[in-house]
């Protein structure tokens, strides 16, 4: 298969050419509950999680953006029912991530709260072999008292312990929405583009420089973008002709042709 390319097709045609365990890492989202009109493309969630299982390494992961839309006073739960197919399909549910919005889209959601955020479902074939995470510091790096419970209450340890300086982030990630997102004002003439710097820090968590990332429904063509720029390989699924188009226009001012390669 070639690299650095979008096949325009069904992402489930595109699944079934690849050869087994190819995949370090999937970032995408899906077009769910028919919420946006992607030119009425559907998808079938059953072949794409099991296509996804057979074609992604083991300690790969899949890391899969949804949402679930309310209809008649009801929520629609296709995230979970999502979660739930890749789960059977073989996948550990490794974490259920939240991708918070700062600035959600102004609605009236009635007697509801506004609606600010997505799942990030972190899917992986077994542990995960790859993980580099977000940190952030911590304000008191002092040395502290080590100390153990016991039976006879606390029992000071000889050695003191220096404070790390450092810590994970939490698994909620917030980002600008809309025209902040991006700089390619282009990328926007698609209606669900990923924020970049969400993409920048999943694909940082879980792949090192030369892993090959793949987005089944590549849209705009956010990762493709972001993941040359991180110094990875890539390969892309977009059912819209019209979307191909614009995200190898998008594409076009980052790519080094250089880079394209076959499998
Ligand atoms: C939520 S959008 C993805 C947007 C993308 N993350 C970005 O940053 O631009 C989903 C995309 O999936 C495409 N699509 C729908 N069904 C598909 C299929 N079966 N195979 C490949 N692409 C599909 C739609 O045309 C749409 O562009």
């Amino acid at each position: 298969m070639e690299l650095s390319k979008i096949y325009h097709e069904n992402c489930v045609e595109t699944l079934s050419r690849m050869p087994d365990d190819l995949l370090n890492m999937t970032i995408t989202s899906p077009p769910y509950d028919d919420l946006r009109d992607y030119n009425g493309y559907h998808f079938p969630v059953e072949d794409i999680a099991a296509g996804l299982f057979a074609k992604t390494k083991p300690g790969g992961v899949v890391i899969w953006v949804v949402g679930d839309r309310t209809v008649g006073g009801n929520e629609t739960l296709t995230s979970f029912r999502h979660a739930i197919t890749f789960q059977e399909a073989g996948f550990n549910v490794h974490d259920t991530m939240i991708y918070a919005k700062n600035n959600p889209i102004p609605s009236d959601c009635g007697k509801r709260y506004r609606q600010s955020f997505e799942y990030m479902f972190c899917f992986s074939k077994g542990q995960p072999a790859t993980f580099n995470p977000i940190t952030q510091p911590i304000k008191q790096g002092k040395a502290f008292k080590s100390f153990r419970i016991t039976k006879v209450g606390r029992n000071d340890l000889a050695h003191d312990h220096v404070a790390p300086k450092e810590r994970k982030v939490n698994n909620i990630f917030y980002y600008n929405v809309g025209t902040s997102s991006s700089r390619d004002k282009i990328a926007f003439e698609h209606p669900a583009i990923f924020p970049e710097q969400l993409v920048e820090d999943q694909i940082n968590t879980w792949t090192n420089v030369g892993d090959l990332v793949y987005d089944c429904f590549m849209g705009s063509g956010t990762t493709a973008k972001v993941a040359h720029l991180l110094e990875r390989r890539w390969i892309g699924s977009e059912i819209s002709a019209d979307y191909v188009a614009l995200a190898q226009k998008r594409l076009a001012g980052v790519i080094d042709k250089k880079l394209s390669a076959s499998l």
